[in-house]
């Protein structure tokens, strides 16, 4: 009894009750510009300050550290994501939200995700806005260089983004102000991460 108490790990439901939430992972995709980091770094505020224990993981910082040896084509990508699917299912097994701002451009590699992480802890949120729109922003001036030929297969210009087909949500930045797309995010993701012992 004693050895067996040692050695066995402690449940995702124990984590889950001591945090008082449901670790699910939150998906943000779309083009760059699109407001994912906007968003993520908005919602995962939100949710703090009304007690939710949160880690935001994003593209632009992942990709400095975790996944630095990674490059943009379809392999990079690919595994850029499987990793960041791995480091999810460690959080979510901890009892713990992610909130995750990646472009994950095709549906291959969103699927992907989803069976790492498990589909019933996958909230997929489509962060939509049109090239042309991501493009005049263009915060990084990444896109500029892109149409230089500087940067290589860079999303929306010479590297697929594929729509995903069933988003649970779809966030329309080009049309709607950040309050009223987090506010959409706020009343779609609570009751999913709200602890209700059954
Ligand atoms: S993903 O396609 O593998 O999911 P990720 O979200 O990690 O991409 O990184 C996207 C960020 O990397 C962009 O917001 C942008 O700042 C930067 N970036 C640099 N090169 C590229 C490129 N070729 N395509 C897209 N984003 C790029």
């Amino acid at each position: 009894m004693y050895d067996s108490y040692l050695t066995s790990k402690i449940p995702k439901e124990q984590k889950e009750l001591r945090l008082q939430q449901k670790a699910k992972s939150i998906w943000m995709t779309g083009l760059s510009g699109a407001g994912k980091t906007t968003l993520g770094l908005a919602l995962e505020k939100e949710l703090f300050h009304r007690g939710f224990f949160i880690q935001l993981l994003d593209g632009d910082d992942v990709r400095l550290g975790l996944n630095q040896d990674l490059t943009y084509s379809a392999e990079g990508r690919t595994e850029n994501i499987r990793r960041i699917a791995e480091v999810n299912a460690l959080f979510n097994n901890s009892g713990i939200i992610t909130i995750n701002c990646f472009i994950s451009p095709t549906n291959a590699i969103r699927q992907m995700a989803r069976s790492i992480i498990g589909p019933d802890n996958f909230i997929e949120v489509f962060v939509k806005a049109s090239l042309a729109l991501c493009e005049k922003r263009d915060a990084k001036g990444l896109y500029q260089k892109a149409r230089q030929g500087l940067i290589k297969e860079f999303t929306g210009i010479d590297s697929p983004f594929e729509e995903p087909e069933y988003p649970d949500l779809i966030l329309e930045t080009t049309s709607d102000t950040v309050k009223q797309t987090l506010q959409r995010m706020v009343d779609y993701i609570i009751p999913l991460i709200q602890y209700n012992p059954t």
